[in-house]
């Protein structure tokens, strides 16, 4: 038996959570469309393990299956990527009643919907997500977006999928790695809206972090800041805990920073300033670093603060003089806050900024 969490966003869908799903995704899909080919989108590491498997189970329920291929990793979340795939369903002939299926974490689910999007202005795209962080979070909600050379996630739209089958059975081929930093959004969302999760990640660690329990909780998060505001104007805004500061350590660190790990300290850093301006307790913000490093996430900004003022600077720039940070009141509440620029050196400073 799966989970099942409804999201009645533009468009109404089923995000579903349990083991088996990968071999059951052809008969579920065949439910939901008349689709005769269905193309899947994977990355090369991804493909691998599962591309075979996916392939077979749409066949037997009578689709036509093709297999889009990209190399693995952020750096290829690329317009050049996205021609490709564009140009491989133009030359298959794909139509608007064709489906496209994301097999892999964020990177080729935020390239597949992109497509989805934008070939023949539109077509049904389904998320089969494959890493923590993308099951918890990025397969949730509809965003889309390859990266330009001058920042990520510069050309997209929002296209919501027509389903989300989520397995959690493949996270065992998962790096460690990986799951830390998919740990980092489940510890986001705990602390955005959970705080009985935040104890159960306290007491047992990282396997707390991707149970079906624990995905499922964090999808109806997700679903209700959606559902609430699809289009990212108010409370979706929520979702970015730790990732303003997150951005610009990741940006520093010239990406050898993973982007949970950058989440994990920015998330420490807005803890420790909220504290300071007494908008959550001390403890509170001891807690959350007690957790993160629990898991294995770092905590101390290795960054000097200079740099970093100088990145938040730059990302400002789209919000005019401004920007939205998320403070943390108590674990299991926070709230956005409009800081004007002139003040983000004191923010800094006060997270604990060298
Ligand atoms: N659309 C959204 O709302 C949203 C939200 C958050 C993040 N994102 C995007 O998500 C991306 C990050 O996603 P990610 O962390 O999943 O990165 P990713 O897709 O690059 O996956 C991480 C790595 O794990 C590998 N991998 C994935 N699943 C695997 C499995 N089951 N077994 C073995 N290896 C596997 C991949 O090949 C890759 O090397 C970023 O581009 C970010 O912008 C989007
Ligand atoms: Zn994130």
């Amino acid at each position: 038996m799966s989970i099942q969490v409804e999201v009645k966003a533009s468009r109404h869908y089923t995000v579903q959570i349990g083991e088996g799903l990968l071999d059951a995704a052809g008969a579920l899909l065949r439910e939901k469309t008349a689709a005769g080919t269905a193309c899947v989108v994977s990355g090369a590491q991804v493909d691998a393990f599962y591309g075979d498997r996916l392939v077979r189970s749409l066949e037997a329920a009578g689709f036509r299956a093709l297999r889009f291929v990209h190399p693995s990793g952020e750096e290829h979340k690329n317009l050049e990527t996205y021609g490709k795939l564009l140009g491989f369903l133009a030359g298959q002939g794909l139509s608007r009643s064709d489906l496209l299926v994301s097999l892999g974490g964020g990177v080729t689910g935020d390239l597949t919907g992109f497509a989805a999007a934008t070939y023949m202005r539109g077509l049904d795209y389904v998320q089969i997500p494959t890493s923590l962080l993308a099951m918890v979070d990025s397969s949730v909600g509809g965003k889309t977006a390859v990266d330009l050379p001058e920042g990520k996630n510069l050309a997209g739209c929002f296209w919501q999928p027509l389903a989300v089958l989520c397995d959690p059975a493949l996270l065992q081929t998962l790096p460690e790695e990986e799951l830390r930093c998919g740990a980092a959004e489940v510890v986001k969302t705990a602390v955005l809206r959970d705080e009985a999760l935040f104890r159960e990640l306290e007491k047992a660690g990282l396997p707390a972090a991707f149970t079906e329990d624990a995905i499922a909780r964090c999808v109806r998060i997700k679903r209700d800041l959606v559902e609430e505001d699809e289009f990212d104007r108010g409370s979706r805004k929520l979702l970015n805990l730790g990732h303003s500061f997150g951005h610009a350590l990741e940006l520093c660190s010239g990406y050898a920073l993973g982007h949970g790990q950058a989440v994990a300290v920015g998330m420490t850093m807005i803890a420790l300033a909220s504290a300071e301006k007494g908008i959550c307790s001390r403890e509170t913000a001891e807690r959350l670093r007690a957790l993160l490093e629990k898991l294995g996430l770092p905590t101390e900004p290795e960054i000097p603060g200079k740099a970093l003022l100088a990145a938040l600077l730059r990302d400002k720039k789209r919000s005019g003089d401004s920007m939205d940070l998320v403070l943390p009141e108590a674990i299991g509440r926070c709230r956005v806050e409009r800081v004007p620029a002139s003040a983000l050196e004191e923010w800094l400073r006060l997270g604990g900024a060298k």
